[in-house]
C-alpha cells in the first residue's frame, strides 16, 4: 500500500523507513531507524529523484505507480550511487524502459560497475550548471564530489526552490509521518543523530562540504530535501550553521570530553577524579565515556562537538589499548582538527600508551597536546596529585 507525502504542491516524498536494520552500512547502530528518501516531481514530465535501499523496494514501486497514475516515468535523477539509494535503478529501467537516467560522468561509470551496459545506455550525462525542464519545474545540477562519494551531485529545483541535497544534510532516524523539521521537536536526540550521521558518514570530507556550502549560498533555498531523515524548511539556518562548523572542524562548544579505557577501574578512577576537579573549577557539562561500552560513532560525534579531549588509556601488549587506538585512528581518518588534548596513561611495568597516542594525535592537523602526560603506575598514587593538578590547570587555562 502506497505511503507518500506532499512536500510541495507537485513534489512528493516517496521514501520509506527501515527500523529493523541494526547497523547502517553494517557499522553504525541506528536505534531510531533510518529513512531512505526519494522524491517524485509531477509536471509535463515526470521525474524521480534517486531510488531507495533494496529493503523497501516494494513500497517504493507502489508509491511511484500511485503517483504516475498511468503516466510514464520520464526521468530518474541519480544524485548518488551508493546502494542505499541506487539499489532500484535496474528495476526502474525494467519497469519504465523509456526512462532517461540523469547523472554525472562518474555516476555513469559506477552504473556500469553496479549494473550493466543496458543501464549505462540509458544515461544522460550532466555537468555543473546543466539543467533540464520538466515543464514548470526546472532542475539545475550542481556537482558535489566526495559529499559523500566522487560521483555525487545535488539538484536544485528553481521554481519551488527545493535543494535535493543527496547525502548532505541527512540525518539518522526514521521518518515517523512527520517529514518536515518543523513537525518535530529539534531536541537533543534529533540533533545528536544529525551530528552522528554527518561526522561519521561525511566527516572526512570537510573541504568538499565547504565547497558545496559556498555553491549552495548562491541559491535561493526554501527547502532542503536530503536522502536520509527530515526535510528541512524552517530551521535551515541552524542546520547550515552546524554544517559550517562541522566541515571546518571547529568545535561546536567549549566543552571537555574525557574518554577512558580501563580494564580494572584504575584508569577510570583517574578519569573521574579529573572530572571532579574540573567541575570544582566551574567547568560545566563535562562528558565522560568508557571507550569499551560507547559506540565509536557516538565518540566521533562527541569529538566533533567538544573543544577539549582527555584520553586516558592503559598500555596493552606494549601498545595503546585496542579500542582506544581504534577511536584515535578513526578520529584521524575523519580529519578531526583543532582540538586541545590531554593525555593520561597507565602501565604496570612499562607504560608507553601516552607517547604512542601523542604521536598519532600530533600527525593530525592543528591538534594541541597539553604538556606532561599524566602517568599512572597501575593506580593513581597520592604522589601524582601535583601532576593531576597540572593537567587540570592546563585544561582550565585553555578553556575558561
Ligand atoms: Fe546514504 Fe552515501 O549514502
Amino acid at each position: 500500500m502506497k505511503c507518500t507525502r506532499k512536500i510541495t504542491e507537485n513534489i512528493f516524498w516517496i521514501g520509506g523507513n527501515d527500523r529493523r536494520l541494526a547497523l547502517f552500512e553494517n557499522i553504525f547502530p541506528i536505534k531510531r531507524g533510518v529513512s531512505y528518501n526519494s522524491y517524485f516531481i509531477r509536471d509535463d514530465k515526470t521525474a524521480v529523484i534517486d531510488t531507495v535501499d533494496a529493503a523497501i523496494s516494494k513500497l517504493f514501486f507502489e508509491n511511484i505507480e500511485y503517483l504516475l497514475n498511468g503516466r510514464s516515468l520520464d526521468y530518474l535523477i541519480v544524485n548518488h550511487m551508493e546502494p542505499d539509494h541506487s539499489a532500484n535503478i535496474e528495476e526502474i529501467v525494467r519497469r519504465y524502459p523509456d526512462v532517461t537516467i540523469v547523472c554525472s560522468v562518474m555516476a555513469e561509470k559506477m552504473m556500469g560497475n553496479f549494473f550493466n551496459e543496458t543501464i549505462v545506455k540509458k544515461c544522460m550525462l550532466v555537468k555543473e550548471g546543466d539543467k533540464i525542464s520538466l515543464g514548470t519545474h526546472e532542475l539545475n545540477f550542481v556537482m558535489a564530489p566526495m559529499v559523500h562519494w566522487p560521483e555525487c551531485m545535488v539538484s536544485y529545483e528553481s521554481s519551488e526552490k527545493v535543494l535535493f541535497s543527496a547525502d548532505a544534510f541527512g540525518t539518522f532516524g526514521a521518518i515517523n509521518g512527520n517529514v518536515f523539521d518543523d513537525e518535530v521537536e529539534l531536541d537533543s536526540e534529533v540533533m545528536r543523530d544529525a551530528r552522528r550521521y554527518y561526522t561519521n558518514i561525511v566527516g572526512k570530507y570537510g573541504q568538499q562540504v565547504q565547497a558545496l556550502l559556498k555553491k549552495s549560498a548562491a541559491l535561493d533555498i526554501k527547502m532542503i530535501a536530503p536522502l536520509h531523515g527530515l526535510v528541512w524548511r524552517k530551521n535551515l539556518d541552524i542546520l547550515l550553521e552546524k554544517y559550517d562548523k562541522w566541515s571546518k572542524y571547529e568545535p561546536e562548544e567549549k566543552a571537555v570530553m574525557i574518554v577512558y579505557a580501563s580494564m580494572y577501574g584504575n584508569t577510570e578512577n583517574a578519569a573521574d577524579i579529573l572530572a571532579v576537579k574540573l567541575a570544582e573549577e566551574g567547568v560545566k557539562n563535562i562528558v565522560v565515556y568508557d571507550v569499551s561500552n560507547t559506540d565509536l560513532s557516538e565518540l566521533i560525534a562527541e569529538t566533533f562537538r567538544c573543544s577539549h579531549l582527555v584520553l586516558a588509556c592503559p598500555t596493552y601488549n606494549s601498545g595503546i589499548y585496542p579500542l582506544m587506538e581504534h577511536y584515535i585512528l578513526d578520529m584521524k581518518a575523519l580529519n578531526v582538527q583543532n582540538r586541545i588534548v590531554g593525555l593520561i596513561e597507565n602501565g604496570s611495568w612499562a607504560p608507553t600508551a601516552g607517547n604512542q597516542m601523542k604521536k598519532i594525535i600530533e600527525e593530525m592537523k592543528n591538534m594541541t597536546v597539553l604538556d606532561h602526560i599524566l602517568r599512572l603506575d597501575s593506580t593513581l598514587a597520592e604522589s601524582k596529585e601535583d601532576d593531576m593538578e597540572s593537567l587540570k590547570e592546563a585544561i582550565c587555562k585553555s578553556l575558561l
